[in-house]
């Protein structure tokens, strides 16, 4: 097997994992990536077989997904959801934690770095206000301390500002350029991204904050101790921890 196939097998058992732990009867956070993808379509086919299950999208991506897998949806303002499932781009672990063997065992929780697919503001959102976010990842994504650049969502008329308090607290932004369009990303918000390297994050709850009480910044990628579940993908098995 090609090292890309073994990579897309771990995220498609990630993904099918998480979906294993949604009941009859739930309210679905669809999360928004390659990893929440096979989410929704294992809750696709589960629906199929007769479960009555309703996911509220983080993205069009996710709700096209979900349409296409035949997911009925809903809104955050018709329910809340029970769970949530969805991917990230770097986790590490919150306390004492180790990656390697049966990483995360000691682990308080997870900080997360997401926003890759420039979702991270409806993502945040949905994610806090379900009872227990999932997250799905292949184990490439783990690390001990974050070190991932924190893609930080701004009100396009922000980003002179916001890039001066993010060069005070540290870190090194850099407005995200659209592939296959001149100019910017612009998020299915409206705003524009700002990937800022922080190099390693030994504090993650204290960034997040500090990023929080910018002025123009609608959402940042680091969450920190959200998820209640790791599923991580891994070549032929798949490790959950619980948080
Ligand atoms: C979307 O903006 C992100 O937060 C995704 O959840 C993250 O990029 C993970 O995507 P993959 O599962 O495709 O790696």
């Amino acid at each position: 097997m090609k090292s890309n196939d073994g990579a897309a097998a771990a995220k498609r058992r990630a993904g099918e994992s998480a979906a294993d732990r949604v009941s009859d009867g739930e309210v679905v956070g669809l999360g928004t990536g390659s990893t929440a993808a096979h989410a929704i379509r294992a809750l696709g086919r589960v629906v199929d077989g007769g479960l009555d299950i309703r996911g509220i999208p983080t993205s069009h991506q996710s709700r096209a997904l979900a349409r296409e897998a035949g997911l009925p949806l809903t809104t955050l303002e018709d329910a809340t959801p029970d769970v949530a499932i969805d991917g990230a781009d770097q986790v590490a672990p919150l306390g004492v934690g180790d990656v390697t063997g049966d990483g995360f065992a000691d682990a308080e929780g997870t900080i997360l770095v997401k926003g890759g697919g420039a979702a991270h503001a409806r993502e945040k959102v949905v994610d806090a206000a379900a009872d227990r976010l999932l997250v799905v990842v292949d184990e490439s994504k783990l690390a001990p301390v974050p070190d991932h650049p924190v893609p930080v969502e701004v009100l396009p008329d922000a980003v002179p500002t916001v890039e001066t308090r993010v060069r005070d607290l540290g870190g090194e932004p850099s407005l995200r350029a659209a592939e296959r369009k001149d100019g910017p990303v612009v998020t299915d918000n409206g705003n524009l991204v700002l990937d800022c390297d922080f190099g390693t994050i030994e504090a993650a709850g204290d960034l997040a904050t500090q990023l929080d009480a910018i002025p123009g910044v609608v959402a940042h990628g680091l969450f920190v101790d959200l998820a209640a579940e790791l599923h991580v993908g891994l070549v032929d098995d798949t490790v959950v921890h619980e948080f």
